[in-house]
């Protein structure tokens, strides 16, 4: 299955989890809130890629209140719920697949949480040139997201992607920090860290754009 078909499955699952997902997604608020907490103080123009229903934006607005948020996410029913919410009139929603629609430019920071951990090793090439183009120089990627632990771990994740193509529905992809920092070195970033978090297989990486 291409890239294109798998983000459209991915459109599929989310739109069908919306009733139980902010519940499920509690018990990780804690990875949530890491974003807002290692913004550069100042920020003001940010792109949220996969914020769904919005959890991790509440932080943000909390600490940045007047934030402008640019919100890339592909399924409609997520977006839904997140236009539901009070900051919602501050929050501008691109409905589309990454790989697809225009991220804008100039912006101080892009933050994920929980969304980009479905892509190959050179599918995360295209897309982390995408982020660092669209951020201002100066500008921060935070991403926390799940790790693999091992390389050994990581293949046997994306065999099971490429092998399971009749019935794929959600299968989880995530890169090992080794291979999630050289994919940023290569596209420009510097300054890259990852730091542990609360939070079995999830690591916050960061990277700025010079
Ligand atoms: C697990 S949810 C995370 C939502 C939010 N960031 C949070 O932590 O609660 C992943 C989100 O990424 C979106 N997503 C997944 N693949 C995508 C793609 N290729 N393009 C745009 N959005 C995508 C999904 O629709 C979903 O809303």
């Amino acid at each position: 299955m291409n890239l294109y078909d798998r983000n459209q499955k991915q459109r599929e699952f989310f739109n069908e989890k919306i009733d139980t997902y902010d519940q499920v997604h509690e018990s990780y608020m804690e990875t949530k809130k890491m974003l807002a907490e290692n913004l550069d103080k100042g920020t003001k123009k940010i792109l949220d890629l996969g914020a769904g229903t919005g959890l991790e934006l509440i932080h943000i607005f909390e600490l940045f209140p007047s934030a402008s948020v640019t919100v890339v996410d592909i399924s409609e029913k997520m977006l839904e719920e997140l236009s539901k919410r009070d900051f919602a009139k501050q929050v501008t929603t691109i409905c589309g697949d990454f790989f697809e629609v225009d991220f804008g430019n100039d912006y101080d920071a892009v933050i994920s949480t929980s969304a980009l951990h479905h892509f190959k090793p050179e599918e995360k090439d295209l897309l982390y040139k995408k982020i660092y183009d669209c951020l201002k120089k100066g500008g921060l990627f935070l991403n926390c997201d799940k790790i693999s632990f091992t390389q050994e771990e990581q293949n046997n994740c994306i065999y099971e992607l490429e092998h399971n193509i009749d019935d794929y529905k959600h299968i989880d992809t995530p890169l090992t920090v080794e291979n999630e920092i050289s994919i940023l070195t290569n596209v420009g970033f510097t300054d890259i860290s990852s730091r542990e978090v609360d939070k079995d297989n999830y690591r916050l990486i960061q990277g700025r754009k010079e």
